[in-house]
């Protein structure tokens, strides 16, 4: 367990009765599963790191009833914590001690999509692929995209403000959540469900819950503005010598691809490597220190196809680029996108991952996994760099065949405060969540801390949603 292994203190909060128990699961209509045992897959998180101990998971189908089990579970002082699809990766969305698991899963209609103004108004529980699904008989899709689409929850996704493979095209939830309904902790339901673009009447309280990893709310409901799918969809794969090529490729691609630029992606040699010795997956050029997936995102096959061409012959001349391919159908595409999409998954068939989400600036990006890696040594068996690098977000992972401390106490703080020496970030999208409370200041400043614990003071002065998470424990 998570508490043993950290000596942590559980918070005040009032234990479980079994009058508690029958009355919450009677607010839901018998949608719940009770016992530790039963819970087993929700006690614990993806990376299978972080483990609770709760003895009660609630399904709530309507807002009423997220908000009839606050109000309770407020009066009683009883900790929640809210789950979606619990895909996060930084051990958010699973109890630490007994909380309650308040569990959006059932939550997952879509309520209304308007095809004119690109707006869909969906329950928090719907998963990205099956808003995907509806979405597309509109000829529309959700801004984002993420691995872990096949699980994962719109609520989820807001309330990590999940970034993906397109922001660095569509923008990130920030930006694309129009409208909100959220349950307060005493059971308060807030009403911010706009579906326009331009609102500024006064503060943004829908940005309160977007990336505060159900700390200071449950989201029930959501608008989002959606892009238009694209009729026109393209994909090169391309083998890189070097990550100052990397780099002068994607400042190329933005430059010359301009408005159809839809993802640019790297994953280095040992991702290759690993991905081949764990899932059997093989890239369609040959092996070469760094690949690059360049995709784009058009309306006029014609166009977009010639501008690609001219690209990559460009690129390809000059030396930037040493090898590549262009996917003749979307079945080749697809596999791939598998290549990136499953790296998470290819790392954690080696045993343990310690995984690192950081922001850094592109002159600096791969030289955190050059250091890590000579620091390291012969005591792990990969350190791979992989991400975003539109966006400038490195993920580095490193992995073990089981936990090792010596192995941990190289790592942490070593790699949070030299990406806090080159003004990046610690968490550059997956959040903060249970594993990385310690580590905020090198990230925020003191001033914003406190104003952090202002706000949650404010909203949820019992500390019942969320506890252990996302602030530094006092
Ligand atoms: P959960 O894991 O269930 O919860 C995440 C957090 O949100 C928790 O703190 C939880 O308490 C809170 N929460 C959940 N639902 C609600 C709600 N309704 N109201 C309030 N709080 C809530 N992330 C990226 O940003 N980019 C990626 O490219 C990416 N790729 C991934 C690929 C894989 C294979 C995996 C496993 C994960 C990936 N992630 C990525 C992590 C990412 O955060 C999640 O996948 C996703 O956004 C979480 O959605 P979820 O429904 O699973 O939320
Ligand atoms: C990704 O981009 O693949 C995800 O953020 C998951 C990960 O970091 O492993
Ligand atoms: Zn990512």
């Amino acid at each position: 367990y998570t508490a043993e292994k950290y000596a942590l203190k559980r918070g005040d909060y009032g234990a479980l009765t079994q009058d508690d128990q029958n009355h919450l699961i009677s607010l839901v209509n018998g949608k719940g599963i009770v016992g530790e045992k039963e819970l087993e897959g929700y006690n614990v998180d993806w990376m299978r790191i972080v483990r609770g101990k709760s003895e009660l998971l609630l399904k709530p189908e309507t807002t009423q009833q997220v908000s009839s089990i606050l109000k309770f579970c407020h009066s009683k002082n009883i900790a929640v914590v809210p789950q979606g699809g619990n895909t996060g990766l930084v051990g958010g969305s699973v109890p630490v001690f007994d909380e309650v698991i308040l569990n959006t899963s059932l939550m997952n209609k879509v309520e209304k999509i308007d095809p004119v103004s690109g707006v869909v108004v969906a329950q928090a529980g719907c998963i990205l692929d099956q808003l995907n699904s509806e979405l597309a008989e509109h000829k529309l899709m959700m801004p984002l995209d993420l691995g872990a689409k096949g699980s994962c929850q719109l609520g989820g996704n807001i309330s990590t403000n999940a970034g993906g493979l397109r922001l660095l095209r569509y923008g990130s939830l920030r930006g694309n959540v129009l409208g909100m309904e959220a349950v307060l902790a005493d059971g308060t339901i807030v009403d911010c469900m706009q579906t326009l673009r331009k609102d500024n009447t006064g503060y943004d309280i829908k940005q309160h819950f977007i990336g505060s990893e159900g700390t200071l709310g449950i989201i029930t409901k959501a608008s989002v503005l959606c892009a238009a799918l694209p009729s026109s969809v393209n994909l090169a794969f391309l083998s890189v010598n070097a990550f100052a090529d990397v780099r002068r490729l994607f400042s190329r691609a933005r430059d010359d691809l301009g408005e159809i630029l839809s993802a640019f992606e790297f994953i280095d040699n040992s991702c290759l490597v690993c991905l081949e010795e764990n899932l059997k997956l093989t890239p369609p050029v040959d092996q070469s220190p760094f690949a690059v997936v360049i995709e784009t995102h058009g309306s006029n096959s014609t166009h977009d196809f010639e501008k690609l061409e001219a690209f990559l012959e460009s690129v390809m001349n000059d030396g930037t680029v040493i090898d590549g391919c262009v996917a003749e159908d979307s079945q080749k595409a697809t596999n791939w996108w598998q290549l990136r999409e499953r790296m998470a998954e290819s790392l954690m068939h080696d045993g343990y991952v310690y995984k690192y989400d950081v922001s850094v600036p592109l002159d600096k990006f791969y030289e955190l996994v050059t250091v890590m890696r000579e620091r390291l040594g012969e005591k792990v068996l990969r350190c791979v760099g992989y991400g975003h690098v539109g966006d400038s977000n490195l993920h580095i992972n490193i992995t073990t065949p089981a936990y090792s401390k010596e192995v941990d106490q190289l790592i942490e703080p070593f790699i949070f405060e030299w990406v806090s020496q080159v003004n990046g970030s610690i968490s550059a999208e997956h959040g903060i969540g249970f594993k990385k409370t310690q580590f905020l200041h090198l990230s925020k400043s003191a001033e914003a801390i406190a104003q952090m614990r202002l706000l949650k003071n404010a909203m949820d002065p019992k500390n019942i949603l969320n506890p252990y998470k996302v602030l530094p424990l006092l």
